[in-house]
């Protein structure tokens, strides 16, 4: 399919975390969005793109401050339909003559809500088509500010106990705006709101994962020209998808690059070499550098800094092994969207950073290669969908995400060697005992870490002092938030008794059942 045929919808980013939710629910609906920070939606861009609607993300900052990030004013010119989300909202109130303020209402009751909400009917509008079945609707909240007078022509359409304006618009020019976030999955009539929209704006639904991997590819082509290009190979389905579009796009232009930084898991650097070489059968440089990476983080406790230093080697790494190859000006890596959100806005946008993924973080400027990151913007489970319209290995796609900071991230506390050797004989028998009782592809990620503490126990007759590790297993449809894994008590002992018989240095098992949010799925 080509991009020029189709109806676009332009997202305005203003950093909100969920930004790249609202694009996936849109692809899932077949229809062909892009993302632009607020900042670059100039006069040129609209006049090129043609969108022929508008949605305007949340964002962490104040419409109620003079420096506000605001849209240019004619996007309200266009003559096309605009949903604005959360901040959104707030700010198109505030350029059509609305006002909005902060915390506090004068009545002193406070107006902010964070997390689950309900919202009741005040009349039907066409956006909010087969909402409203069952009385009350749940959605999920994120704001401190709210509208506190609506723009002319407005009406109010659903209203919530702390926001009376949940859902305003001027139905004549379909301008809508909505307080709450219908791109998150705890918003669970959300994708009914995003599919009203797609049929108010008369947006055709004809975009599919083909029609992504056409265009990546082309856009690879263009991007990369006669020149040549590397790609860091980890083991994991993104870092295959995006050799293998490079590799469709480039043919032999593309020199793949494995590092083994000492950090992978049990059995992996063989596993990874003969699937690339035999079964899709990529050039192949493997780079066996695991001292270099050890040596550095020895005696290390910051993630941070763990992860700062795994991300300069990389960059040392490669930088020492494309130098080896003529005419290289392009590093093509598997970027995600989950990486890139919590590291910075996948557009450029304000966002807070939450861990700088090793992909993102570390990448100087002498490096002097030019980024290809075709999966910037999917999430995993995308990605999976990808792999397949690209015929990988059906094991390849399964396999459970590995971070790019590999083991090291599992050691939380100063970072031994000793301890790297015991924490990678846990998690292969964690892992096998995870394939024997057939729950591997129910779980979306498992995994061992190893803790910073020994304690006692007894073994034999004879009193032990060692490590403590802990068991994590999450289900996820795309790594923004999961859930602990319920195992059985039975499978529980029977892992942790045979990772205590069978991993000298370890005698005690906990089991992690902390959910994301709040906790992060790694443990640093
Ligand atoms: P967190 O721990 O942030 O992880 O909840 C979400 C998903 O991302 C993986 N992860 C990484 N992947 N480079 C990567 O390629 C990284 O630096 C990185 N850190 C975390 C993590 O394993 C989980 O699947």
């Amino acid at each position: 399919m080509n991009t020029e045929s189709v109806d676009r919808i332009l997202i305005i980013d203003f950093g909100s975390q969920f930004t790249q939710l609202i694009a996936r629910r849109l692809r899932e609906l077949n229809a062909y969005c892009e993302i632009f920070p607020y900042h670059k939606v100039t006069t040129e861009l609209l006049q090129k793109m043609l969108p022929k609607a508008i949605i305007m993300s949340g964002g962490p900052a104040s419409a109620t401050q003079a420096t506000a990030p605001r849209p240019p004013r004619e996007i309200y010119d266009l003559g096309v339909p605009v949903l604005a989300i959360c901040y959104g909202q707030q700010i198109m109130t505030v350029d059509l003559g609305g006002e909005v303020q902060s915390g506090a209402a004068e009545s002193g009751a406070r107006t902010s809500e964070f997390g689950r909400a309900f919202v009741d009917q005040q009349q039907p509008l066409d956006l909010l088509t087969g909402w409203f079945t069952g009385g009350q609707e749940q959605v999920w909240m994120s704001h401190g500010d709210h509208v506190s007078k609506l723009p002319q022509n407005f009406n109010v359409y659903s209203y919530s106990a702390n926001a009376p304006f949940a859902v305003i618009a001027d139905p004549a020019r379909k301008f809508y705006g909505v307080q709450f976030h219908p791109e998150v999955h705890h918003t669970p009539k959300g994708n009914k709101l995003y599919e009203n929209f797609l049929k108010i704006a008369n947006i055709e639904q004809n975009w599919t994962m083909t029609a992504y991997r056409q265009q990546a590819i082309q856009q690879i082509r263009e991007q990369v020209g006669q020149k040549r290009v590397i790609c860091g190979l980890s083991g994991g389905i993104d870092s295959a998808v995006v050799a293998v579009l490079a590799h469709h796009a480039v043919g032999d232009q593309l020199t793949c690059i494995f590092v083994d930084h000492g950090l992978l898991r049990q059995g992996e650097a063989e596993e990874v070499v003969s699937v690339f070489q035999e079964h899709l059968k990529l050039p192949l440089v493997f780079a066996e550098e695991p001292h270099l990476f050890l040596n550095s983080l020895e005696g290390e406790s910051d993630p941070e800094t763990k992860r700062k230093i795994i991300g300069k080697r990389f960059i040392e790494v490669f930088q020492k092994y494309a130098s080896n190859i003529e005419q290289v000006a392009f590093l093509a890596q598997g970027t995600l969207y989950p990486d890139v959100i919590e590291s910075v806005s996948a557009t450029g946008g304000p966002s807070e950073t939450i861990k700088s993924h090793h992909n993102v973080g570390g990448l100087p400027d002498e490096l002097g290669l030019e980024l290809v990151e075709p999966l910037r913007e999917l999430f995993k489970d995308e990605v999976r969908a990808l792999g397949r319209e690209l015929g990988l290995p059906e094991q390849l796609i399964r396999r459970h995400p590995f971070p790019g900071p590999g083991l090291a991230i599992r050691c939380p506390g100063a970072f031994s060697r000793s301890k790297l050797d015991i924490l990678r004989r846990a998690d292969a028998i964690y892992i096998d005992q995870i394939k024997r009782h057939g729950l591997y592809d129910e779980i979306w990620q498992a995994f061992v870490a190893i803790l910073p503490v020994r304690t006692v126990g007894v073994m034999g007759d004879g009193r032990t002092y060692d490590y403590a590790c802990v068991l994590r297993a999450v289900t996820s449809v795309d790594g923004m938030t999961a859930d602990y894994y319920p195992f059985s008590h039975d499978f529980l002992s029977e892992t942790a008794t045979r990772i205590i018989n069978e991993v000298s240095g370890i005698n005690r098992v906990t089991y992690d059942i902390t959910s994301k949010p709040p906790g992060t799925i790694e443990w640093e």
